[in-house]
């Protein structure tokens, strides 16, 4: 039993196979947080203490109790209004226009299964066996707002994820104005926050701060999960290193507005919430209407971060991702994006693709540029019929070309955008964020279509359909270039507009499934101006992601490293681009930019015609060897073998089969030296016990020398190369 409800000792345990959760309910009915960490039997109420705290308020029915604060105890669904002064996980703004809701426990009861949240992702399993759930139900008397804290419990995957329901069952509408998804305390103990910042062109970048008296916090109010901060982030002691100590980790379903806090109270507690964003958030709840938070995946792990990250590895692979492409090979493809940007024919596609094919490239996508008149970024977008004249002819003509070449055909949309300069604003003005009387800010000179209104997901769907109907893709890369601003909507009253940053995403949510549901076989991409919307939400429609419009080889190892914590290797986009590379200028040999573009879902994204015969080899030998190392990258245990922020000299990861008779080694080096000292790369997640031969050079070398004592890495020659070496158990 994964959970166990004790009723005498008001004790609810949550068991995975290396973790324990658990919880209480105090004696005046809060549902308090006992203990999560490494898994252990037993009564954990002896680590709540009761003391007189001064300035710390007391609930009214404690009476002459001065001992019971709700500015003190560990709670799992903390609420402001009831003297707890912490950041609190729900705040609502009653009907008569007062802050408080105390919740208070009505129930709980365990479930088979993994609950689902209507609208929104969330994990799932293939049977029932896989996961069990835990519905605990609290009630605040007075508004009647009832929440149902979900705890889903992954047994073998060691996560449990959580989510909320808010029903109103009073007679009086309020507001939700804060709704977390999770809320942790923990009683003691020091920790690390572990984040993932960025920005455009630079996403995902590790950053480790050590926690002090203030609130920590990371979060988007961009409408999308954003460049700059990541819904994924850990806790971990301040000791805790890739292969030792204790962390947590924390990843929100969601795509938009999101807040994560990390926080020391005055008594040394942490108290940890991840969730909506409360900016600009307010939810009107009437009666008897109810609303679902989105939910968090949380994991723990003693061993380290390696092991924590391959629990969301696991995760994500099996039981976010969905679709035919799941567990499926992606089609090696080829962008025309870099090769062209908007300046192509279809004869121009047709040279592209043909070269591609003739090296072994399965797909050609064919990105922004190709509908309405967009011949620059100023104008079309809206219009999702084909520029005939652009292509100079039928888009199923090319395709069909494209086809006959043995080329599958992929297709680039940016649904949720507008240009000014286009049919479907001129016929639908309101259909954009804009705030009457106000001029809208323009970003990449669109504007931002309210897809939190049905008739506007129904109107792109349509014009879309009428395309893909046609065309049938294989493939379709979903973009997103510019952040919301100048929210305001049609669809809802003006005491409503708080709700609409959320609609939106649902919305997106909404037009995903549909587009999916229509066209069952297809593979869709996300991307927002590269890696600007990935998240775990998101990969529930979409199970890979355009990593970073970054296609730099050297930085990517960067950005792939920082993705590397929260997401598995095979939800990240990454391509093969030229040199010099468009972003930054740098020059690296195609074989660093291939091994760095095959730790994703490989492709390439530049005009093959242009390169030199020998490198047209190479790309022909880089093409065999994925299709080869593919279930070993995809579905193998990852391995950061240092970090790139620390050693500036190389940065190597590797995979290990479940089975640990494969492995594959990639080295990349960051820097030239004269007259370098030697370094060497320690492997992990071998078998000590036997012996593996490197397949480069036929050489033996136990599992125990391969990762106590390493291999040397060859002195390079040039700049910037790449060595790899596959491993063979023997
Ligand atoms: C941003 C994407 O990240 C790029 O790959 C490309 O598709 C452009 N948008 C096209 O506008």
């Amino acid at each position: 039993m994964a959970i166990i409800i004790e009723k005498e000792k008001k004790l609810i345990t949550l068991h995975t196979r290396n973790t324990t959760y658990q919880m209480m309910i105090g004696k005046l009915g809060h549902l308090l947080h006992l203990y999560y960490g490494k898994r252990l039997e037993g009564d954990m109420s002896y680590l709540l203490t009761y003391y007189d705290r001064g300035f710390s308020g007391n609930p009214y029915d404690a009476e002459a109790d001065r001992t019971y604060s709700m500015d003190a105890l560990p709670q799992e669904y903390a609420c402001y209004g009831n003297g707890d002064f912490r950041s609190t996980a729900l705040r609502i703004k009653n009907g008569d226009g007062t802050y408080s809701v105390d919740l208070r426990y009505v129930s709980c009861e365990i479930k088979k299964g993994k609950y689902r949240l209507p609208q929104l992702p969330a994990t799932y399993v293939e049977s029932e066996e896989e996961a069990e759930t835990l519905e605990v139900i609290l009630e605040d008397c007075h508004s009647g707002c009832q929440v149902t804290l979900y705890y889903g419990v992954l047994e073998e995957l060691d996560v449990i994820t959580r989510a909320a329901r808010i029903e109103n069952k009073g007679g009086q509408t309020f507001y939700i104005e804060k709704a977390a998804s999770v809320c942790l305390d923990f009683m003691e103990g020091q920790y690390d926050f572990i984040h993932f910042h960025g920005r455009h062109g630079m996403e995902r970048l590790f950053e480790r701060c050590s926690l002090a008296h203030n609130d920590q916090t990371i979060g988007s109010i961009r409408g999308t999960s954003s460049h700059q901060h990541n819904p994924f982030f850990m806790v971990a002691e301040p000791s805790a290193t890739e292969d030792h100590g204790n962390c947590y980790g924390f990843s929100l379903l969601y795509s938009g507005n999101f807040k994560g806090e990390v926080a020391l109270d005055q008594y040394e507690q942490t108290r940890i919430l991840l969730g909506l964003s409360d900016e600009m958030f307010s939810y009107e709840l009437r009666s008897g209407e109810a609303f679902y938070t989105p939910e968090a995946a949380l994991s723990f792990s003693g061993d380290g971060m390696t092991s924590l990250s391959q629990n969301y590895h696991q995760l994500i692979r099996k039981h976010i991702c969905r679709g035919n492409y799941k567990e499926k090979r992606r089609p090696i493809l080829i962008n025309n994006w870099e090769a062209t940007y908007f300046d192509f024919t279809g004869e121009k596609l047709i040279q592209i693709a043909k070269q591609a094919a003739e090296l072994g490239v399965e797909m050609l996508v064919l990105d922004d540029g190709w509908f309405g008149k967009r011949d620059d970024d100023f104008s079309g977008l809206g219009d999702w019929f084909v520029n005939e004249e652009k292509m100079g002819g039928k888009l199923i003509e090319t395709v069909s070309q494209i086809r006959e070449m043995g080329m599958k055909f992929g297709i680039w949309i940016e649904p949720e955008m507008v240009s000014e300069d286009s049919e479907l604003y001129r016929k639908h003005p309101d259909w954009a964020f804009t705030i009457p009387e106000r001029k809208p800010v323009r970003a990449r000179h669109q504007l931002v279509l309210d897809f939190s209104r049905r008739e506007v997901v129904d109107g792109i769907l349509e014009q879309l359909f009428k395309v893909l109907d046609e065309v049938r893709p294989d493939y379709v890369k979903m973009d997103m270039n510019r952040h919301l601003t100048d929210i305001y909507s049609l669809g809802a009253a003006y005491q409503n507009q708080g709700m609409i940053m959320h609609k939106y995403v649902l919305g997106v949510y909404d037009f995903l499934e549909r587009l999916q549901a229509r066209y069952p076989e297809m593979l869709i991409e996300g991307c927002s101006g590269g890696g600007g919307r990935f998240d775990a939400g998101m990969l529930y429609y979409t199970p890979q992601i355009w990593c970073s419009d970054n296609t730099d080889a050297i930085e990517r190892t960067k950005i792939q490293y920082g993705t590397s914590f929260g997401y598995p290797i095979s939800t990240v986009g990454s391509h093969v681009s030229a040199v010099p590379n468009h972003q930054t200028g740098r020059t690296t040999p195609i074989e660093t930019r291939a091994v760095v573009a095959m730790s994703g879902s490989f492709g390439y994204e530049l005009d093959l015609n242009l390169i030199t015969p020998e490198e047209k080899e190479a790309v022909k030998v880089q093409i065999e060897r994925f299709k080869k190392d593919w279930p070993l990258i995809h579905n193998g245990r990852y391995y950061r073998l240092n970090s790139p922020f620390k050693q500036h000299y190389f940065t190597a990861w590797g995979y290990v089969s479940e089975e640990k008779d494969k492995a594959l080694v990639s080295v990349v080096t960051l820097d030239t030296q004269c007259n370098p000292a030697t370094y060497y790369v320690k492997l992990k997640g071998l078998d000590l016990e036997t012996s593996y031969k490197v397949e480069e050079t036929g050489s033996i070398y136990s599992g125990a020398a391969l990762m106590y004592a390493g291999l040397p890495i060859p002195r390079m020659k040039d700049e910037y190369e790449s060595w790899q070496v596959h491993l063979t158990q023997v």
